[in-house]
């Protein structure tokens, strides 16, 4: 074996890893041994902050590679040509739960992604869902902590869950999605992901389309029932880590195929509603997938802190071709990430292997905490200079955007404008469950809803019925029916006709 002699974190050699030098066989501890302060005072530094939602997660690296011809939409490089292959790095997540939680409890799973082309880390940080609970950024804090822990009893509320639910009408579509089995899916190997929002691309003519980005599993979807998943948590509550690591090791690479949705700009002005809308989905039938590439995961990360855990992911870095949109969520989570990570992982992020761009990264930024990278050495650190070659690309300029309206105003207030929350999760009730599905979509919610406790207990509960009676009297009927409730005298209570 090829040994390496141990040694202090500056290099010095040492033999005595495991004894302190004392006074004698028992007397007290000399401060002068060193390697016993730097060892306890690395170790009480061990920690750093979880992210402050999708914190237990697993993920790896892999390719991408293009398998048909996009570039009459965009020119972003790493789909310039068939073939065309980029390194990815994937991470999946629950949201809610904190670093050591289960891995089978409910919830929408991150399904964060990074491409690593020649013009920069591309990050499109989606989710298993193609929609989300709420449309404006400023709701976010709000229904995570509703989601997080009760400040008094330091336990999960269902109260807090359902009161803003039942308050926020727009969230119906995504609750219907994670209270059915899709919520609880067999690992992260067999779901789809989804960019979520809607995203633009722009080609070489700096011509815009709006797209929606959506992988699907090669694997097959497969769920958990509910009682499957609970009873997963005893068993094993690092069940998908496990499922995903173990698969790449024996050498069955896990792959999904990208496809886009594209709506043009015309499109979007005629569309019957807000396209930028995160609680929707656009139609397949009128916007039909579009095949991009295949992406495998192929190469686990060799240590989980470093790769993983330290891994940065952020709506912020899209690259030449693609853009964003006006999607109120998506424009709320540009600036929010990096702003995380900052503060997660420091100043200097960027410069940590996993999320350093692999291809040429030249600026102005200088200094800060574990600046590791040489700093810009004896270069210039401002600009305009007389001396440096570092300067923008004009070959890179974004078209500019044309905007309809020169009114600003808080709009969509409360969530209650131009909306209509019920016909998609309706549509996605009658039509994408089938009738095993649907019954477990009732019972999932009966159980989590009887979970409500309370002065408000009635009244959060009515007011969450009257959402799923507005979606499918049938779906409203039989959660009323789970909860124990008179259902004749609900039926005489709904309108006619
Ligand atoms: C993680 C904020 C909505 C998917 C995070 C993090 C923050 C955050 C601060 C932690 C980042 C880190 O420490 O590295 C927000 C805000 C949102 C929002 C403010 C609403 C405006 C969404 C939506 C999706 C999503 C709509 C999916 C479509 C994710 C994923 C991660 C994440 C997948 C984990 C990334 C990783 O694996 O490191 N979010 N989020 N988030 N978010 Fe969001």
């Amino acid at each position: 074996m090829n040994e390496k002699k141990l040694t202090s974190a500056s290099g010095i050699p040492y033999t005595d890893h495991e004894d302190t030098k004392g006074v004698g066989p028992r007397g007290p501890l000399l401060l002068e041994d060193f390697i016993l302060h730097e060892k306890l005072a690395h170790f009480n530094r061990e920690r750093i902050p979880e992210r402050i939602v999708h914190a237990k997660g697993s993920g790896a690296f892999g390719t991408f590679t293009v398998t048909h011809d996009i570039t009459k939409y965009t020119k972003a490089k790493l789909f310039s040509e068939v073939g065309k292959q980029t390194r990815i790095l994937f991470r999946f997540s629950t949201v809610a739960g904190e670093r050591g939680s289960a891995d089978t409890e409910r919830d929408p799973r991150g399904f964060a992604m990074k491409y690593y082309t020649e013009d920069g880390n591309w990050d499109l940080v989606g989710n298993n869902t193609p929609i989300f609970f709420i449309k404006d950024a400023k709701k976010f804090p709000d229904f995570i902590h509703t989601q997080k822990r009760d400040p008094f009893t330091n336990c999960k509320s269902a109260t807090a869950v359902w009161d803003f639910w039942s308050l926020c009408p727009e969230s119906l579509h995504q609750v219907l999605f994670v209270m059915s089995d899709r919520g609880t899916p067999v690992g992260y190997r067999h779901m789809h992901g989804y960019g979520s929002h809607t995203f633009s691309l722009i080609n070489n003519e700096n011509e815009k389309v709006w797209v929606k980005f959506h992988l699907r599993t090669e694997q097959g979807i497969k769920n958990f029932t509910g009682a499957e998943a609970n009873q997963m948590k005893s068993v094993d509550s690092d069940f998908a880590q496990r499922d995903l690591l173990e698969a790449i090791e024996k050498g069955a690479f896990p792959r999904w195929k990208m496809y886009i949705q594209v709506m043009t700009l015309e499109e979007a002005k005629t569309h019957p509603f807000n396209p930028f809308d995160v609680t929707k989905t656009w139609s397949q039938q009128a916007f039909p997938l579009i095949e991009v590439g295949v992406a495998e995961l192929n190469e686990n990360a060799d240590n989980y802190f470093a790769q993983i855990e330290q891994a940065a992911f952020a709506p912020a870095h899209i690259v030449d071709g693609i853009g964003f949109s006006p999607d109120k969520m998506l424009q709320g989570r540009i600036l929010g990430y990096t702003d995380a990570q900052r503060y997660r992982l420091g100043a200097n992020y960027e410069q940590i292997p996993v999320n350093r761009c692999p291809f040429a990264v030249n600026n102005y930024q200088r200094d800060g905490h574990m600046r590791v990278d040489g700093n810009g050495g004896r270069s210039a650190n401002y600009y305009p200079n007389s001396f440096s070659d570092v300067r923008p690309d004009m070959s890179y300029v974004r078209p500019a955007d044309q905007l309809d309206s020169n009114v600003a105003d808080w709009f969509d207030r409360n969530g209650e404008g131009e909306n209509d929350h019920y016909s998609q999760p309706g549509i996605f009730f009658r039509e994408v469950l089938d009738q095993t599905g649907k019954e477990h979509l009732i019972e999932n919610i009966t159980s989590a809803m009887s979970g409500i406790s309370g002065p408000k207990r009635e009244e959060i509960i009515n007011r969450q019925l009257c959402h799923f009676f507005r979606a499918d009297i049938s779906l409203g009927m039989g959660v009323a029916k789970g909860l124990g409730m008179d259902v004749a005298s609900l039926m005489d209570k709904m309108p006619r006709g």
